[in-house]
């Protein structure tokens, strides 16, 4: 058995150093963990130094030290935001309580199929992403690709934490389940049907971490409301790390569109085949890739009804997107919400009661905050003198969950027939062709400072380092 100091190796505000029994959970746990890393992280990386930001502790300046270090011995830490004293549970028919530092037992069910649903999609995320550090499109990408699958891998010890803390030895085997399960595996597949899609380029990349890392976002804030206080700490403390992926996102979507705008206006040039000819990636690609990881990504929130959602709720288990922000009763009993159904052929509002469509108040949350930086991206091309605009597609296209699962419907919110749905869908959702254009565009670009053709250069580097800094130092 290895003697090695956890409560060094492991950076943790936790006082890991105290607790024994999380000690020998760890000890099990993590050369399990580094060997899923070496099987399941980023290919061919293992030598390379890489310009990393590590938390050492929850301070403003603690949580951000940056440095070159190789990944796998990256030091993944534990941390949970300050506790407040006298937290309460703020929402359900908890509310009032004081807020549980251990499981509540008739809760317990719940809560772990919570935590283990969020951590699941950690470890998923490096997965789907493990290929793509071969094709980046410079070092600076590089080596934010490799910031968010180290910090995933954090979240998945947030999560693992707190199953082997408070959940005994359920808490262990879904602690191990959480490294045998991989993304797209066809006998154990990740438990979220967009963790098991490729992430195949680095367009799909940007619209991964936009869309779908905000997902995360929403999830980790409504955790972050929980009654369960160890979960609420670590959700606060995960959510200042989201940030960086989200903005990995959206300047890598707003790069590759500045670039294409440039070669459009150089050339004087807007169709697409034109655009395509010209290496990089034309505007209604850009569109179709828009449009699948929006509709992907929506359906992440669940079902638009679900007693569950009620339950999570009512319990205080799980609240509402900024819930301790929100003047109404955090009861919910006598409220409702409008919801969309299609009744005779066309797409309705129906009110129905709030407590069961709390999926769907948090997805339309999240649809308001995704719509925002899509905005800005229009601007982008608005500045440079075209008239062509992204826009999220209908919340009922391309839904494989929830009431719009049946129905086919246009991205401008048409109800369509299965015939008008296949004449049309090369125009909406990414083709193989678009995929194998996008494809042909990926190759390794490692100089420092060099973009690939396809994408314009960041304006700024990280953490005030030049552009072409020395990012990832290839051993
Ligand atoms: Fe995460
Ligand atoms: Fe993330």
């Amino acid at each position: 058995m290895s003697t090695i100091n956890y409560s060094e190796k492991i950076p943790n505000n936790v006082n890991l150093s105290e607790d024994r029994t999380l000690q020998r959970a760890l000890e099990h746990w993590q050369p399990n963990y580094l060997n899923w890393w070496n099987d399941m992280g980023p290919d061919h990386s293992q030598g390379h130094d890489v310009y990393l930001r590590t938390a050492v502790n929850t301070t403003p300046e603690g949580w951000a030290q940056f440095g070159h270090v190789k990944m796998p011995d990256y030091r993944w830490g534990i941390f949970l935001a300050q506790q407040e004293e006298g937290r309460k549970v703020n929402f359900g028919e908890n509310k009032g309580m004081d807020a549980w530092q251990d499981v509540p037992g008739e809760h317990r069910a719940n809560l772990r199929r919570i935590i283990v649903t969020q951590g699941d999609t950690e470890p998923a995320s490096v997965e789907q992403q493990r290929h793509l550090g071969l094709t980046a499109p410079s070092q600076y990408d590089l080596r934010n690709l490799f910031q968010i699958n180290v910090e995933e891998g954090r979240h998945l010890w947030a999560m693992v934490y707190l199953l082997q803390k408070h959940f005994g030895r359920d808490g262990r085997e879904e602690a191990e389940a959480l490294l045998q399960r991989n993304s797209g595996d066809a006998d154990k597949p990740r438990i979220l049907e967009a963790f098991n899609e490729e992430t195949p380029d680095w367009l799909a990349f940007y619209m991964f971490t936009y869309f779908t890392d905000r997902d995360g976002k929403f999830q980790l804030n409504a955790l972050a409301e929980s009654g369960f206080d160890p979960l609420s700490r670590t959700c606060r403390f995960m959510l200042t790390e989201e940030a960086h992926h989200m903005f990995v996102g959206e300047s890598g979507i707003s790069r590759t569109i500045a670039r294409t705008c440039e070669i459009m206006k150089q050339y004087g040039i807007e169709d697409p085949a034109q655009v395509r000819a010209k290496g990089v990636i034309d505007l209604p690609t850009i569109q179709r890739y828009l449009n699948f990881h929006f509709s992907v990504t929506i359906d992440l929130f669940g079902a638009d009804q679900s007693s569950n959602a009620a339950l999570f709720y009512s319990a205080g288990l799980k609240g509402r997107y900024e819930e301790s922000k929100r003047t109404d009763d955090h009861v919910l009993k006598n409220d409702h919400y409008k919801i969309l159904e299609v009744s005779n052929g066309k797409l309705v509002e129906r009110e129905v009661p709030m407590l069961n469509s709390l999926n769907e108040v948090l997805r339309d949350d999240y649809i308001r905050d995704s719509v925002a930086g899509i905005g800005r991206w229009n601007r982008v091309i608005e500045k440079a003198g075209f008239a062509f605009r992204l826009s999220a597609p209908h919340k009922a296209f391309n839904r494989h969950i929830g009431s719009f699962s049946g129905i086919k419907v246009s991205p401008d919110g048409q109800l369509l027939s299965e015939a008008d749905w296949e004449a049309n869908v090369r125009n909406w959702l990414p083709s193989e062709e678009d995929r194998a254009y996008v494809a042909s565009l990926m190759g390794r670009v490692i100089e420092p400072g060099k973009m690939a053709n396809w994408i314009a250069p960041p304006p700024i580097g990280i953490n005030r380092q030049p552009v072409d800094f020395d990012y990832v130092r290839f051993n």
